[in-house]
């Protein structure tokens, strides 16, 4: 297999593996009220392809968002969604897609990745309910299902409070004087 960075003709394909497996509903979640108006951080988009398969024949996506957290505003990444194509599941798509973007996010600096997820899929990453404890998101979520992971020790330290939306910096408007 090979996980690539996502690129743009694989936006149809994702946007497809992810109604397929979250429902087209998904939208109203949570995590979504994160994502709203901000763009995915492409450096951490990755697809999984299969060796041989045509290059359209993605078999998994993961993307990430970034957010601040509390008062502070502390910079960290939202984790998600992660999927794979239902038809290849059990694979090791998923896994290889979330230890080759961790890898990417430690390596470009980030210290903080939160998600709401099955813990049982994300401990072995080092995902726990503990490091998350602190923080707080804009929206119902089942609580054992929101996780953090501090890619450095200490990252999480005195962090706290709630997500939020991490907005790209406004386009400064440039009037001339008439
Ligand atoms: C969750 C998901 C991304 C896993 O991808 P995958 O390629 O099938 O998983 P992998 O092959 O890397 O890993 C398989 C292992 O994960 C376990 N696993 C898969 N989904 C799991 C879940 N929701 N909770 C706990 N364990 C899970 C499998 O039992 C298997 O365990 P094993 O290695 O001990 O046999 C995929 O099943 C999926 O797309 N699910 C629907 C969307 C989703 O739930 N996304 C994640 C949000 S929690």
């Amino acid at each position: 297999m090979h996980i690539v960075p996502e690129r743009p003709g694989d936006f149809a394909a994702i946007e497809n593996l992810m109604d397929v497996s979250f429902g087209a509903g998904r939208a109203a979640k949570t995590v979504y009220k994160l994502r709203d108006g901000v763009p995915h951080d492409m450096a951490l988009s990755f697809v999984a392809l299969e060796e041989g398969a045509a290059e359209s024949e993605m078999r998994g996506s993961i993307r990430y968002w970034p957010i601040l957290i509390g008062a502070a505003r502390t910079p960290a990444i939202l984790l998600g969604p992660l999927a794979v194509d239902p038809a290849h599941k059990g694979r090791g798509f998923g896994k290889a897609l979330m230890r080759h973007s961790l890898a990417h996010a430690k390596a470009q600096g980030h210290k903080i990745v939160v998600l709401v997820g099955d813990p049982e899929y994300y401990n072995p990453f080092g995902f726990t309910r503990e490091q998350a404890l602190a923080l707080a998101l804009p929206g119902p979520v089942e609580e054992r299902r929101f996780l953090a992971l501090a890619l450095e020790p200490g990252a999480l330290d005195g962090v706290s409070g709630m997500i939020q939306l991490a907005l790209p910096p406004r386009r400064s408007v440039r009037r001339s004087a008439a």
